[in-house]
């Protein structure tokens, strides 16, 4: 595991980015899964300007999400697919036809999960991995749970996630009680794993991720056993980390 220490948001996405253009730079035609939430904006942003400015290319990669809401259309302004569509898709080269995501609007779970574990499958499974953490220790939508979870499954959100993730919507009703979300497994079978996270009140649920007991009720501890994963925070997310293990952190200029 290495921790990259960034002074500030803007340095964390710039060196994420930079992971993500390596990764793209040394294998173009790679399966990049993707995560949405606040933490990776700033990171496509980055993208964005190095394909604009230095030729960064995603022509021959593929994309696949970690999850989408029950019931939410993909023109929904609040769906991860509109999300994923006006942050980084809009912005690069990428064929639209080589992203992929949940389909919210299917209400026949089982088919939908399936068909999402047999696309993974399809694609060979990922290269990298970019995540983000939840409030809660959740990667994807794999909340706290009694075991990990393998496959593609449809999940009720915990009060927590719910009231967190509310924020985006107008009002907290509006916001789906259920979401697909790709499996633990295939997540840590990534090649590669790129965890972004922002903030101080992420600070002890990421110490507790990286260094406390692997558990399914901190889904996220399951990274401990990444053979490749990298960690780019900013100082508060980093802040119990630095203070308890500050010889594993590497700081960034
Ligand atoms: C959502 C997403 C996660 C993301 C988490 C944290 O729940 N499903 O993939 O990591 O939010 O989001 P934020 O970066 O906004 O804190």
């Amino acid at each position: 595991m290495r921790i990259y220490y960034a002074e500030n948001y803007e340095k964390m996405s710039r060196k994420a980015a930079d992971i993500l253009a390596a990764q793209v730079t040394l294998k173009p035609d790679s399966v990049l899964g993707l995560a949405t939430g606040a933490t990776p904006v700033g990171l496509y942003r980055a993208l964005a300007v190095d394909h604009r400015e230095h030729g960064l290319s995603f022509s021959k990669c593929r994309t696949v999400n970690l999850d989408e809401y029950c019931g939410l259309a993909a023109d929904h302004p609040q769906s991860y697919a509109y999300f994923m569509q006006k942050m980084l898709f809009s912005n690069i080269d990428i064929c639209p036809e080589h992203t992929y995501l949940p389909d919210g609007k299917n209400i026949d779970a089982d088919a939908e999960c399936q068909r999402y574990d047999a696309l993974l499958a399809s694609l060979g499974g990922i290269d990298l991995q970019l995540l983000g953490i939840g409030h809660n220790g959740h990667i994807g939508f794999n909340e706290p749970a009694a075991c990990f979870s393998t496959g593609t499954h449809r999940i009720r959100l915990t009060e927590s996630t719910i009231h967190a993730n509310a924020r985006f919507f107008v009002r907290e009703e509006e916001m789906p009680e259920y979401a697909y979300t790709m499996g633990i497994r295939p997540i840590v079978q990534a090649r590669r794993i790129l965890l972004v996270v922002s903030g101080a009140e992420k600070a002890e649920i990421l110490e507790q991720a990286l260094f406390g007991p692997v558990t399914p009720h901190v889904p996220a501890s399951i990274l401990q056993l990444v053979p490749d994963l990298i960690v780019c925070g900013e100082a508060g997310a980093l802040s119990d980390i630095c203070s308890k293990h500050s010889a594993l952190v590497t700081n960034l200029p």
